[in-house]
């Protein structure tokens, strides 16, 4: 089906950059080094100083840079990660694939992300790690995380998939954590053309350990030390992300400006909530969720306007079938599984234009009204 306003649209992005990404295609053609070369060093090096962190690395996709982020600090069976159980589901695989035994968060029903008082009474002698989610592109105040365990031996890994960009407290997400990960997924904030990855630390050792487990577990030397795997952010994904970095600060703040129109037109509108920002933070707004009782009618209302939306997620991590042999059930983790039914994500991207976002508000508020 077509859309009149699609949920998300690369039109904008690529007339942007369409003519350096043909140009930086052309090039590493005719180079012939596709694979672990000069433009991946040099993109690791620019998204490093863009976080503010000193050591980037480029891997596969968003998945492989939780996973080996999460090797990375060797989880080991028996250790606990706790995660928000409201995220994408990669988050909740990596932390399975290491291994370690996952325990599931609830979120702060104000902001939608991962509550630290939740967090705080799952905490437990096994505990080794958490993982803040930056959903949506909202920063997790992880300052205040921190605050809350920092008399524990506990080690924070960012997820920033959603939110490259977004900055809380004067500092970019991606720095805080002792390790994060974040995904160049085509319509993330910074999105290739394909799959891409990337970890960010300041820690030396740890940043050797994951260049090499990307890589299958060879050294630069070429000694074989660990098990690896083969999850290298290719050449030309790196070139195209060196073109698209330059411009992500303006996308993201056209972004911010889309999502201050609709705050300020949906501001009042019964039966309709919005998420509130932590205190200090500049939200990359990858998603723009509302929450509705009425969820799947004013859904369907949306999309007979021809306007497009999606859900993010329709089913907590808790309650897929594949997740039962964690023992949670309906009820387990409230606040997450009320948004779960409620939660709307309307269109966000760079090229929204200001007619099509009111008369997305002007349906949602006829309908909300009725
Ligand atoms: C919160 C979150 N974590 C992890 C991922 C995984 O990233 P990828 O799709 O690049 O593997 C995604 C995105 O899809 C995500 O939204």
């Amino acid at each position: 089906m077509s859309y009149e306003i699609p949920y998300f649209s690369f039109d904008k992005m690529n007339s942007d950059t369409g003519e350096d990404l043909s140009l930086a295609f052309r090039e590493i053609m005719d180079s012939k080094w596709y694979v672990l070369g000069r433009h991946l060093a040099a993109f690791e090096n620019e998204f490093a100083e863009y976080i503010g962190v000193r050591y980037a690395i480029g891997v596969g996709n968003g998945f492989d840079a939780l996973r080996i982020s999460l090797e990375s600090l060797g989880l080991k069976k028996g250790d606990e990660v706790i995660l928000p159980s409201l995220t994408f589901i990669a988050t909740l695989l990596a932390v399975i694939h290491t291994g370690a035994k996952p325990v599931l968060a609830d979120v702060n029903p104000e902001t939608f992300l991962m509550d630290y008082k939740s967090v705080k009474s799952l905490i437990s002698t096994k505990t080794k790690a958490i993982i803040p989610v930056q959903l949506y592109g909202c920063p997790v105040d992880v300052h205040g995380i921190q605050k809350h365990i920092k008399d524990k031996e506990l080690v924070i890994v960012e997820d920033f998939a959603q939110s490259v960009g977004a900055e809380i407290k004067g500092g970019k997400t991606g720095s805080f954590g002792r390790i994060n990960a974040a995904s160049f997924y085509p319509t993330k904030t910074l999105g290739a053309l394909g799959d891409g990855g990337i970890i960010t630390t300041n820690d030396r050792e740890l940043a050797d350990r994951c260049r090499s487990l990307r890589n299958y577990g060879f050294t630069d030397d070429g000694q074989h030390t660990t098990i690896g795997y083969n999850s290298r952010l290719d050449e030309m994904q790196a070139a195209f992300l060196s073109i698209k970095i330059r411009w992500l600060d303006i996308w993201i703040n056209e972004r911010r400006s889309i999502a201050e129109k609709y705050r300020i037109n949906l501001a009042g509108i019964p039966g309709l909530k919005l998420p509130e920002y932590q205190r200090s933070a500049l939200p990359a707004h990858h998603i723009f969720p509302v929450l509705s009782k009425k969820r799947e009618a004013l859904r369907k209302h949306l999309q007979a306007a021809g306007i497009e939306t999606r859900v993010h997620y329709g089913t907590p991590l808790h309650l897929h079938n594949s997740m039962r042999y964690l023992g949670y059930s309906k009820g387990s983790i409230p606040e997450t599984e009320k948004i779960s039914e409620r939660e709307l994500s309307l269109p966000i991207y760079p090229g929204l234009t200001d007619d099509k976002i009111n008369f997305i508000c002007e349906i949602i508020d006829r309908f909300q009204r009725k």
